[in-house]
């Protein structure tokens, strides 16, 4: 089954909900917000009269307006910074046209409601440099539901795209996996044979090559992308970094259901998780094969699993051990916000969620009491030829 179909993050704002639980991302979004911040002030160098921006898998909750936020305080502040301000910046014709773009199911009608007071904040910032006759930026913010793996904008219709924690989810479990080749396990882990990393890195190579080609159509030559997402740094998929603990975490937690007998093995056995870390080099790779962006930026960057706990060498064991216990609850309630729509669509009622998520809790308290686990992010700015 396609991911399009079954994947959406928790809606609503209740307590399951992506949007009180993604702290993390948010964290993530703030990280790479100076290398946004470059990107924008060097298009900005070649100002276009109707600035073109998108953000792929915006999700729905407060990281969703955070990019439009972060490229439109750019602009105040090279604005407010120039003395005299360049002709383009006194033009009231200056627009910028902002897509917000995720799948089909994505909670899109909470985007819309947050947007009148979201207007409202650039009235004031920009009251006196680029508004419209309204007292506000021409800034025009829509929805492109779809998949950005295929075409979602018109030819040379942007100027600059990104795209934070969500290029990690490839298009479809990788064929060839739904026999019990990976057995207990629901992604690559250390005991995987080489065809499950080879079935992965394969699909993900053929997502991101797909995902480059349709942007390219879109981007105007000259345009850039920020791109961050979840990888690893080295080569080797067998390591600890690269075989994604959490997900071997939420095997764990599976199969103590199988155990009890609650879910059947075999249902274990034919989930797999439709993600993917790359490291540094597929991603270049592609970039290269692909041949329509040139990649001038390439990094990785930690996170720790929880966001960051305050923790240090003095803190005491006790003091520690609740840390963690509260961190693994955090830990597993952003797991859950985002990969409970896929669970719910392959495991069906069976699964008591609630269960499964206090067991994952518990078990990703245990890990932190003996070590802080960090995620890995890679970010790659890109120019289009
Ligand atoms: C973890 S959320 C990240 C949301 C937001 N960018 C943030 O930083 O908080 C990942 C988002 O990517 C979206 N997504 C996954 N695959 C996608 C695809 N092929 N096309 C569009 N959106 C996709 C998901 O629906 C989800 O909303």
């Amino acid at each position: 089954m396609e991911v399009e179909q079954i994947l959406h993050m928790n809606k609503g704002d209740d307590e399951t909900s992506y949007a009180k639980n993604s702290k993390i991302q948010c964290k993530i979004l703030s990280i790479t917000k100076p290398i946004i911040e470059e990107t924008v002030l060097k298009i900005l160098a070649h100002m276009p009269k109707s600035f073109g921006v998108a953000d792929l898998g915006c999700s729905s909750g407060p990281n969703s307006l955070l990019l439009v936020s972060e490229v439109m305080d750019v602009i105040h502040a090279e604005y407010s910074r120039l003395s005299e301000p360049s002709l383009q910046f006194q033009s009231s014709t200056l627009e910028f046209r902002v897509f917000l773009n995720d799948l089909f199911s994505n909670d899109f009608n909470t985007i819309f409601m947050s947007l009148p007071e979201f207007y409202d904040k650039f009235k004031q910032d920009f009251k006196n440099s680029i508004t419209s006759d309204e007292g506000r930026p021409n800034l025009f913010i829509s929805a492109v539901p779809g998949s950005f793996y295929g075409r979602l904008f018109p030819t040379k219709s942007l100027h600059f795209a990104h795209s934070s924690s969500s290029l990690h989810w490839l298009s479809q479990v990788p064929p060839g996996l739904d026999t019990a080749l990976n057995k207990g396990k629901i992604y690559i882990s250390k005991s995987s044979p080489v065809c499950v990393f080879e079935a992965y890195s394969q699909q993900f190579q053929k997502d991101f090559s797909v995902f480059l080609k349709s942007r390219a159509e879109e981007i105007v030559s000259g345009g850039r992308m920020v791109l961050s997402f979840m990888g690893r740094r080295c080569s080797d998929p067998t390591t600890e970094e690269s075989c994604y603990l959490q997900w071997e975490l939420l095997a764990q937690a599976l199969m103590t259901f199988v155990l009890e007998g609650s879910i059947e093995e075999e249902k274990v056995e034919s989930f797999h998780a439709p993600y993917y870390a790359p490291c540094p080099e597929e991603l270049n790779l592609v970039v290269q094969k692909e041949g329509s962006f040139v990649a001038d930026r390439l990094e990785a960057f930690e996170i720790d699993w929880d966001g960051g706990a305050d923790l240090d060498e003095n803190t005491d064991n006790i003091t520690k051990e609740t840390i963690a216990i509260s961190s693994g609850e955090r830990v597993a309630k952003t797991i859950r916000a985002v990969v409970e729509s896929m669970l719910e669509s392959h495991f069906g009622e069976d699964l008591m969620m609630d269960a499964l998520f206090q067991r994952y809790a518990e078990l990703v308290s245990d890990r932190l009491s003996k070590s802080r686990n960090k995620y890995i992010n890679l970010v790659i700015s890109l120019i289009k030829n």
